[in-house]
């Protein structure tokens, strides 16, 4: 059977269901005519029409959870699955931010043996902001790539 015929035979069994068996089968259920009917109908009728009421309910409670916003609770738990970059620096604080002027960084660049200062972007280095290699170590564990921000001051 190829895919065009495997889709034919598909479209068929859901254009049988959906003209014959559905009508057919929405046409046996002992649903009565007026509200007074209900009080009618035996235990075996209301058996008879509970995968009928589960099945619309279902199919409504699965659209209002498609359409309705998720929830702050979803959220958060969205936002726990992301792994964090910063594992521990500074956790109390709401963002970790470092200030430098660059009047400041210049000395510390003349003071370098190679005229330059390196800052961590790996969150790992034990002298955070600035890079002291442990990325090296983290790169070799994880297969990461990571590496620090080089700040060079190389005028003659
Ligand atoms: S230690 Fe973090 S980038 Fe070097």
């Amino acid at each position: 059977m190829t895919i065009v015929q495997f889709i034919f035979n598909l479209m068929d069994a859901l254009s049988y269901f959906i003209r014959t068996a559905l009508p057919a089968y929405l046409k046996s259920l002992p649903i009565p005519e007026n509200s007074a009917g209900y009080a009618k109908l035996t235990a075996r009728d209301y058996l008879q029409l509970v995968p009928f009421v589960t099945t619309v309910l279902l199919l409504i409670y699965l659209t209002f959870q498609a359409l309705l916003p998720e929830d702050e609770d979803d959220q958060i738990k969205k936002i726990e699955k992301e792994p964090q970059v910063n594992q521990s620096l500074s956790k109390d604080k709401d963002k970790v931010v470092h200030v430098y002027d660059i009047k400041d960084i210049q000395p510390e660049c003349d003071k370098a043996q190679n005229k330059s200062v390196s800052y961590c972007r790996c969150w790992k280095s034990k002298k955070f902001p600035l890079c002291d290699g442990t990325h090296n170590q983290h790169n070799k564990d994880t297969g990461d790539n990571v590496g620090p921000l080089v700040v060079t001051n190389k005028k003659e």
